[in-house]
């Protein structure tokens, strides 16, 4: 009994992977952006559970409620600002079920657990000394919920006024004079450089280079505004204590972070399995700033340890503008052509973490056409269909027959890359370069296609070859089964269909059972089992009014 509790109590102990989204605005619809920062959350912790099935993972998302531009959102659409907030935080919810983002806890910056949160690592910060009152001035952009030193701002005409706007997001920023209480940023510069330097911390390198170079060039590094008064910010959690002021709305969002490990609750804490610090912070590259330097410093200030790492990513642009709420050029994910896995295909085999990607709905249905419904679809009809497959068999491996085509310079070709595929992805996939990891699982699966012209099974069966159309067949299942579980993390749930079809086990599943394919497991007698046969559709090919592509007769028969 005792060791059964002790065993039991290591399991709850176990740190968990704790991966997080930002929390949203709830000042309009999401957009694909907001749906992307998402997906990669996703795609890696659906990673790391795949590396290590038994792994405990704390993947947080939320809803950002608080401040100016939020209050007047609601009072544009004549709503309270409570109401209003839960209707899009309901809409994000809704979003992310809708693209099999699989987070274990949602957090609303209006929530109690928040606020609690939110008001402990206030005074937290107060009692080491980090916080004092002055009066503020300078410039604030209530787009962008920031201060905008003097310097980074300029004047330009709109709409035939002249308005200052922040020069790094073109947002308008207005005059503020008002009392405030202030942050030692100042104070935090040399610690902020020194974690800076740890190898790896933001993902890709150049974000943190950027930062880096900030951090040095600028030779002001002024203390921060974290409060508001009262009387125009309304909408927030009070400085505790002084009812006048409001927390300024980038502390309270990013404390949600410790809210989800149930900060400052120790019981809570524990029961969460002591998941500080974060693993890894999906951030965007408009917020690397309050995430990167304001964060670590507040942590810092605060005894905590900074995240272990952010990975930051660049944007999506619509005919190479920022797609944005406040540009008014967003495309909402139901508005798109395509649904679920398709979508998080397109978003994580075009979009990059290093650069800006471009969404056009033909771009996006050519991929998912030649991609998913041609070269992935394609090959499952024809090994699963009644015209090669007809018994719905996932056929041995004869050897002699095997060997005899392996010969072939076709199939060698196949082989080589299955064999290479999940060492390659696992790199990609680990530096979150899922553009990389998809790209080699459809050269794979193109490689299979071309094996499968080659060999003409189709041949093979009007001659009564059995054999060695069992081993194409194999090859090519094979190919499917390995692609399908390297897979998982960009399209769930295409791949666990092709797998239920297949008739994998749902424990033979994991990372471990794509490293070696059929034909290098040493000994294995390799049997003939069943698959689910017959006509089979995978992924439908999606036609537009404008271009009605006729299928491929040979392919469609077969
Ligand atoms: O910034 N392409 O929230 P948010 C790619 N509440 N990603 C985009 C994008 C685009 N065109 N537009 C937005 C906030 N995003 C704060 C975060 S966290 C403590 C507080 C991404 O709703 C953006 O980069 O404006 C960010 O990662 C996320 O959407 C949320 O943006
Ligand atoms: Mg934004």
């Amino acid at each position: 009994m005792r060791l059964t509790l002790r065993l039991f109590s290591s399991v709850v102990q176990k740190r968990p992977f704790f991966v997080s989204t930002p929390i949203f605005y709830v000042n309009a619809a999401p957009h694909l952006g907001h749906l992307y920062s998402a997906v990669v959350a996703d795609a890696i912790q659906r990673f790391e559970k795949l590396i290590d099935p038994n792994c405990n993972v704390l993947f947080s998302t939320g809803t950002d409620e608080h401040g100016t531009k939020i209050q007047q959102a609601a009072s544009k659409v004549g709503q309270a600002p409570a109401e209003y907030c839960s209707s899009i935080s309901e809409e994000y919810r809704r979003l992310f079920a809708e693209y099999n983002v699989e987070h274990t806890d949602f957090v609303r910056t209006t929530e109690d657990r928040h606020k609690k949160a939110v008001a402990h690592f206030w005074k937290e910060l107060v009692e080491g000394g980090h916080i004092y009152k002055a009066v503020y001035s300078g410039w604030y952009s209530v787009s962008d919920e920031s201060f905008v030193p003097e310097a980074h701002t300029r004047e330009v005409v709109q709409h035939g006024r002249k308005v200052r706007v922040s020069a790094e997001s073109g947002h308008e920023v207005e005059w503020t004079e008002e009392p405030n209480y202030m942050f030692r940023l100042s104070a935090f510069r040399e610690h902020l450089q020194r974690w800076l330097k740890t190898d790896g911390v933001i993902t890709p390198s150049k974000y943190q280079k950027q930062l880096q170079e900030q951090l040095e060039r600028e030779t002001y590094f002024p203390d921060i505004s974290v409060s508001r008064p009262a009387s125009r910010v309304h909408w927030a959690i009070r400085v505790p204590g002084d009812e006048n002021q409001s927390i300024y709305v980038w502390l309270d969002a990013l404390v949600n972070y410790l809210t989800v490990t149930g900060y400052p609750d120790e019981d809570a804490v524990r029961a969460r399995g002591r998941a500080w610090p974060a693993d890894v912070h999906v951030v965007g590259k408009d917020i690397l700033k309050f995430h990167g330097v304001y964060w670590p410093a507040f942590l810092m200030a605060a005894r905590l340890h900074p995240p272990r790492r952010l990975a930051c990513h660049a944007h999506w642009t619509v005919d190479a503008v920022k797609m944005s709420k406040s540009l008014g050029n967003v495309v909402c994910p139901r508005n798109t052509p395509v649904t679920g896995d398709a979508l998080r295909y397109f978003l994580l085999r075009e979009g990059t973490l290093h650069s800006d990607a471009n969404y056009s709905e033909s771009k996006l249905i050519n991929v998912v056409n030649s991609e998913l419904a041609d070269t992935l679809g394609n090959l499952v009809s024809r090994c699963c269909g009644a015209a090669l497959n007809p018994r719905g068999e996932f056929p041995a491996l004869h050897e002699a027959e095997a060997a005899q085509l392996a010969r072939r310079d076709v199939a060698q070709a196949l082989l080589t890359r299955v064999e290479r595929l999940p060492e390659q992805c696992r790199e990609y996939y680990s530096s979150y370069q899922f553009y990389k990891a998809v790209d080699e699982a459809i050269a794979t699966l193109h490689a299979c296609n071309l094996f499968f012209e080659a060999l003409k099974p189709w041949e093979l069966r009007k001659e009564n070859r059995q054999r060695e159309l069992d081993v194409v067949l194999h090859l090519a299942l094979e190919t499917l089964r390995v692609s399908a579980i390297v897979l998982q993390p960009v399209i769930p749930q295409l791949a666990t269909s092709l797998l239920d079809r297949l008739l994998i086990p749902k424990d033979c599943r994991s990372w471990q059972h794509c490293e070696t394919p059929s034909w290098r497991v040493a000994g294995a007698i390799h049997e003939t089992k069943n698959i689910r046969g017959g006509k089979f559709l995978l992924f439908p090919r999606l036609y537009t009014d404008k271009k009605p592509a006729p299928q491929n007769k040979k392919k469609a028969a077969l």
